[in-house]
């Protein structure tokens, strides 16, 4: 069974195409980073109409890519929501008219659980055992579930205000990083030591999983206002180390505990900020002090793309999920909201 997935969420126009839920047959992604990089952000209207002008080309790549033609597809999944209303249209109306041309099936998924069922398209290695936590850290969001299955999904937490990715970018800009800022921060606080200044760790000590990076980020700035000029590489580098260290210490803190509440075997971290080397490093050896196994989804799916879409496409036309009440059809409606059991 051949599911093409389109996602056109936020900045990145992407199409895959996957076979049975678990083989990866292509994956092409376009990224407008260069588009918005002037802006330090993403700029919403650009951004739907970047994704006018390249989802037909990448639409095509995918299926070039794959070997493959229309003919050889079973379904369609396209994201329908959280995101950017003018971007998701883009995806959505695209596939709705190639759903009709076509007379395929379709189905709208939930980007965050797209993120992190990402984990099931691992070839490597076994895929995660439910019931499971996930942290589906981006630039959009910083959550943590409780995963029972697929479509069975529920909010154990999530940050009370700025995204990690969020305060990852805006940190960046105030140190003159460019754009995406957790990339770069992520570079220059490598090999640092992240100790030469301590930053807060909001809420790490409170009950509940919530969490909170708004006051990190002021502390950040804070610190390069009274510095008085504007800080050297040496000091932007090590301002980064320590900026990084504080939002990994509450990302571990948040999931390990979140783990042991909920007594499961397994932690999947997924979405752009999963892509952070010390997160990474860090949060393989708390699950490994835990005893639990850590699936840090594979760098090539951390950020948006439409690999994770199409295999959780899958789960929903043909798969255990093939009867379940979803955004299905050519009338489906897009734009569904993130709930405390899931899309
Ligand atoms: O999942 P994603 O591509 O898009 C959203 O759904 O938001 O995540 C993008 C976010 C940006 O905020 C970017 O700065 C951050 O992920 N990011 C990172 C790294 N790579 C991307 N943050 C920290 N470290 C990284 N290596
Ligand atoms: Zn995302």
């Amino acid at each position: 069974m051949n599911v093409l997935g389109i996602e056109s969420s936020c900045d990145e126009t992407a199409a895959a195409v996957v076979s049975d839920g678990r083989h990866i047959r292509s994956s092409i992604i376009w990224s407008q980073v260069e588009v918005h990089a002037p802006y330090g952000g993403v700029v919403p209207e650009i951004a739907s109409r970047s994704h006018l002008q390249a989802i037909v080309p990448v639409v095509r790549q995918a299926l070039a890519q794959a070997d493959m033609t229309l003919d050889d597809l079973d379904g369609l999944a396209v994201t329908i929501g959280p995101g950017l209303v003018g971007a998701l249209l883009v995806g959505v109306q695209f596939a709705k008219a190639l759903a009709l041309g076509t007379g395929l099936p379709i189905v709208g998924v939930n980007h965050i659980e797209a993120h992190f069922m990402a984990a099931f398209l691992d070839e490597s290695r076994e895929p995660p055992r439910f019931p499971f936590v996930a942290l589906a850290v981006s630039g959009g969001h910083s959550s943590l579930f409780r995963v029972d299955g697929f479509g069975r999904f529920s909010l154990l937490g999530r940050t009370l205000d700025d995204a990690a990715g969020e305060a990852f970018d805006k940190a960046a800009a105030v140190l003159g990083l460019p754009y995406p800022g957790g990339v770069a921060i992520d570079r220059v606080a490598e090999g640092r030591n992240p100790d030469t200044l301590r930053f807060p760790r909001s809420m790490i000590k409170e009950a509940g999983f919530d969490m909170s990076f708004s006051g990190l980020k002021s502390a950040l700035r804070r610190h390069v206002e009274l510095l008085g000029h504007p800080p050297s590489d040496d000091e932007v580098a090590d301002i980064a180390a320590a900026f990084r260290e504080a939002v990994v210490d509450v990302l571990v803190a948040r999931t390990m505990a979140a783990a042991a509440a909920s007594d499961v075997r397994d932690v999947v971290i997924a979405g752009g900020v999963a892509a952070n080397r010390r997160l990474r490093a860090r949060m393989g050896d708390a699950a490994e002090r835990a005893g639990i196994s850590l699936h840090a989804v594979p760098l090539a799916l951390c950020a948006d793309n439409a690999a994770m879409v199409a295999g959780l496409g899958h789960q929903y036309l043909f798969g255990s999920l093939a009867d379940a009440d979803c955004p299905r059809g050519l009338s489906m409606d897009p734009f569904i909201r993130m709930t405390a059991t899931g899309g």
